[in-house]
């Protein structure tokens, strides 16, 4: 584990891969993107990271035995690949029940709004659930994230908890929402739910998931 293997969709007109990012491209997210308040403001960074921050991350990364971590590649015409973003699982963890904690960001604000993120949390499901057998997922967003938390609830994700005053963001406290997406798989549902009833929003969130791994097994390719 460290970085996740190749997956390509198609997101509109843009061809899209999810793949491991490289030391040298680690530059093209960070300036101006990781650097602008606008595009971190929602992810508990408060700070710019320069291109040594981001060379020990990709190592620490590239080591990590709890995380699986995709580089967000644009694929032009002729196959030339720019990164513009990240996508993960992190915390893995548990042994029959494997969960982990996700997490993505577009640095590059051109691309944002075209149903990127939404395409890339389907694949990263379909990902852990169909690939690696994880039971669940938890994201958490802070309010205001608009953007984010439909992709996420669109995926297939729900309200668990939400947590008041957790961030100051814009001139006001924001509360952050914790989500989860379950395995809608049989057998996974029945290990996570054992013979207790699952409300209905879990249920609706259920098969707002079952439609993503559907849209995955026919949108994305994993190479
Ligand atoms: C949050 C982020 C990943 C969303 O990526 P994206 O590719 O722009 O998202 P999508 O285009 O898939 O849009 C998802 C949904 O939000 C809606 N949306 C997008 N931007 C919006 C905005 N500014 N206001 C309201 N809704 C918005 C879209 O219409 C879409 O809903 P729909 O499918 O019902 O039309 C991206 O903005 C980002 O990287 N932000 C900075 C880092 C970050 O906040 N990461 C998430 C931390 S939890």
């Amino acid at each position: 584990m460290a970085f996740g293997p190749i997956m390509r969709m198609k997101v509109g007109d843009y061809l899209i891969e999810l793949a491991p990012p490289t030391k040298e491209s680690i530059q093209t997210i960070i300036s101006p993107g990781l650097q602008q308040a606008s595009v971190t403001k929602y992810l508990n960074n408060h700070f710019s990271p320069t291109i040594e921050d981001q060379i020990e991350w990709y190592e620490k990364t590239r080591t990590a035995k709890n995380q699986l971590v995709w580089g967000v590649w644009l694929v032009g015409k002729d196959n030339e690949r720019t990164l513009i973003g990240s996508t993960a699982l992190n915390d893995i963890e548990g042994e029959q029940i494997m969960q982990a904690t996700s997490g993505s960001l577009i640095a590059d604000k051109q691309y944002w709004n075209k149903g990127i993120a939404s395409a890339i949390h389907k694949a990263r499901t379909w990902y852990a659930f169909e690939q690696r057998g994880l039971t669940r997922i938890k994201s958490a967003v802070y309010y205001g994230n608009i953007a984010s938390r439909r992709a996420l609830e669109k995926t297939g994700y729900s309200l668990v908890y939400v947590e008041r005053n957790v961030q100051f963001i814009d001139g006001q406290f924001r509360h952050m929402d914790n989500l989860e997406c379950l395995n809608p798989a049989q057998e996974s549902w029945r290990t996570w739910w054992r013979g207790e009833r699952p409300q209905r929003l879990a249920l609706e969130a259920r098969q707002r998931t079952l439609e993503s791994l559907d849209w995955a097994r026919e949108n994305v390719t994993l190479l």
